[in-house]
């Protein structure tokens, strides 16, 4: 198969939306050729609640992106998230009935067909089915079986569906922009596939996404994801607490905690006494502003904790806790969660990303370039189906088609 050469990602997120346009080099890796970012409207907790709104909002954002790239997108790969999202490990087995008894790819196949057999509900679709190791003969553990002798072949699974009507309206809206959808992503997923490093996975460690609406969890064990969950949580909560708190108007509550907000009990430099100041002049008390954020936070924290699976969490997650998504810009986040929840605690920016992607580089970013990274390594396994990939095609090209030749040229 032809390798594309071109991804687009739309992170369609509560409080913005961010298009990225990738050139994928020979070797798999994805160059930035355009950012597109935007507030996002129309939008709860990570659910489209106004389609209206919310196409505007991504449609602003992909023409950003695509005016800055010269490049037209016709598919993007688009993340999902919310309570909706519901998630299971799972089992299959198949029997190898060759008489060379030798694992094919259609026996992978095959089993992972069998372990997506789980019963779903009607108003409920499969969104992934992600195989975590497989066993040969009772050999456990073997990452990629092809090739090895055996009778039987058993399949662990990491199993996740969401809501029918929560993504379709995702889809709607994404749709009627004119834009295909390569494959939905479950947005935890994405997040730490843009800030996790191989060892951690392996290890054992928590990755939580505190972004505006909601906080997206993802565990992983022995290279595997293990578990997801997406807690309706998030920075809006820390800005309302601290709006209702302190009496203040919701936009000047943002700017108070963006500016002056921070999670630990030190307040160097600022003088606890001294007034956090917004730019209309309103102002608070600066330990009140810091002790309203820091109590929020830290029911967060814990409300991620109880997510896992295991009470065992130096057995669960040597590694830690990964936090990423724009709320883990608070100041003094990463020594807070280290001090109470007493395991190693650190931020996850999306560094590895390449070409025009300076602005990529903050922890709000981690789902916009997961989808990518994505998007490049899954090319052509979609999981989802959406209809036929009509890919990606430089504006040139578009309009060559269209004015250009006396050819019958036809859209694919
Ligand atoms: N410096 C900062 N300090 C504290 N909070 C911040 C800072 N910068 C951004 N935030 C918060 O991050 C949140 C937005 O994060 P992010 O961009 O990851 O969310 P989103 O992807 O739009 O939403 P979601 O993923 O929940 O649907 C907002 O609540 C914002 O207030
Ligand atoms: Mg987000």
């Amino acid at each position: 198969m032809k390798k594309r050469s071109v991804v687009a990602a739309i992170d369609v997120g509560t409080t913005k939306i961010c298009t990225i346009i990738a050139d994928v080099k020979d070797n798999g890796t994805p160059r930035v050729v355009g950012v597109g970012i935007c507030p996002s409207k129309g939008l709860h907790k990570g659910l489209v609640v106004n389609i209206n709104e919310a196409r505007e909002s991504i449609r602003e954002s992909v023409r950003r992106a695509e005016q800055a790239s010269n490049y037209k997108v016709e598919s993007a790969y688009v993340g999902v998230t919310g309570r909706h999202v519901t998630s299971m490990n799972n089992h299959g087995v198949v029997a190898i009935t060759r008489n060379d008894r030798v694992v094919r790819p259609d026996d992978l196949k095959r089993v992972l067909a069998s372990a997506q057999s789980v019963k779903t509900a009607s108003d409920r679709r499969l969104l992934h089915v992600i195989p975590r190791g497989y066993t040969v003969d009772g050999q456990q553990g073997v990452k990629n079986p092809i090739g090895m002798h055996g009778f039987r072949l058993d399949v662990e699974t990491h199993v996740i569906t969401a809501a029918v009507t929560s993504i379709q309206n995702l889809i709607k809206t994404i749709r009627s922009l004119g834009i295909e959808i390569e494959d939905l992503v479950l947005e935890p997923l994405a997040s730490s596939e843009a800030i996790l490093t191989e060892d951690e996975k392996q290890v054992g460690v928590v990755m939580a996404d505190i972004g505006g609406g909601t906080t997206d969890v993802a565990v992983f064990k022995e290279g595997s994801i293990w578990h997801t969950s997406i807690l309706p949580v998030a920075g809006y909560q820390l800005t309302r607490d601290i709006a209702i708190g302190l009496g203040l108007p919701f936009e000047i509550a943002e700017e108070m905690k963006k500016k002056y907000g921070s999670v630990m009990p030190v307040y160097e430099g600022q003088g606890s006494t001294a007034p956090a100041i917004s730019k209309d002049g309103h102002g608070v008390n600066y330990q009140d502003l810091c002790d309203i954020i820091r109590a929020r936070v830290e029911e967060i924290l814990k409300l991620i904790m109880l997510e896992l699976p295991n009470a065992d969490y130096e057995a669960t997650i040597p590694a830690g806790m990964v936090l990423t998504g724009g709320s883990a810009n608070l100041a003094g986040l990463a020594t807070l969660g280290c001090e109470i929840l007493k395991m190693p605690v650190r931020i996850g920016t999306p560094n590895d990303v390449y070409g025009i992607a300076d602005v990529l580089r903050d922890p709000a970013y981690s789902t916009a370039v997961g989808l990518l990274l994505w998007g490049t390594k899954h090319d052509g396994k979609k999981q989802w189906k959406s209809g036929p990939f009509s890919g990606l095609t430089q504006l040139a090209t578009q309009l060559k088609k269209l004015f250009g030749s006396n050819n019958n040229n036809k859209q694919s």
